[in-house]
């Protein structure tokens, strides 16, 4: 493996301080919800990272709502790594896990719809979504002006293997 390999791999326990520490600067300039860290700990076998030469430089979290909807979130890249294709593994590994689990919409809620659209997903009314207000949204302070976009993506028929 060369020094400058990304890998990506499922999260373990010993990332969860990584993981905070990258998602919460993202919570903080309102890109995400915080999550606390015994909830990143609680669900950390959820949670994808990409590291490079030891260090987490990005991490992803999938999140079951059904038997064939799951949400994609909690992506984040260190700034220092953004634009080099980080993000785009991070989802595409987390829709590769979706798909073999037999899910068959993912969704996110995001203020990056231009990165989301390179990837596939396209808008749609957060509506859509009731699950995800029951779950999360009535806990986030921005309920009332909710300005994250709802975009979703059908795996049903995608390359397992991150080929499109
Ligand atoms: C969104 C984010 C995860 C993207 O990660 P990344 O590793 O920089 O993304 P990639 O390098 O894989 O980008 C793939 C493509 O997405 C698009 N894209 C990525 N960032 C973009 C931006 N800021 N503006 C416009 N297009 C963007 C481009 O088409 C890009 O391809 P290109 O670099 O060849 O032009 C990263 O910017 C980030 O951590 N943002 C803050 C947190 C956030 O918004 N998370 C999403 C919450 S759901």
């Amino acid at each position: 493996m060369s020094s400058t390999t990304i890998t990506i791999r499922t999260a373990r326990l010993s990332d969860a301080v990584a993981i905070e520490e990258i998602s919460s600067r993202y919570a903080t300039q309102g890109y995400m919800l915080k999550r606390a860290p015994e909830n990143i700990i609680e669900n950390i076998r959820n949670f994808f990272v990409a590291e490079r030469n030891g260090s987490v430089i990005g991490s992803c979290a999938i999140s079951f709502f059904t038997l064939h909807l799951a949400e994609i979130r909690t992506l984040a890249v260190v700034d220092s790594f953004k634009r080099q294709g980080v993000g785009s593994m991070l989802v595409r590994k987390a829709e590769e896990v979706l798909y073999e689990e037999g899910v068959k919409t993912a969704f996110v809620l995001t203020l990056s719809p231009d990165f989301f659209n390179s990837l596939g997903y396209h808008q749609v009314e957060k509506e859509m979504f009731p699950q995800k207000i029951w779950r999360d949204c009535t806990n986030c302070p921005k309920l009332m002006a909710c300005d994250e976009i709802a975009m979703i993506k059908e795996l049903e028929g995608r390359t397992v293997g991150g080929l499109q």
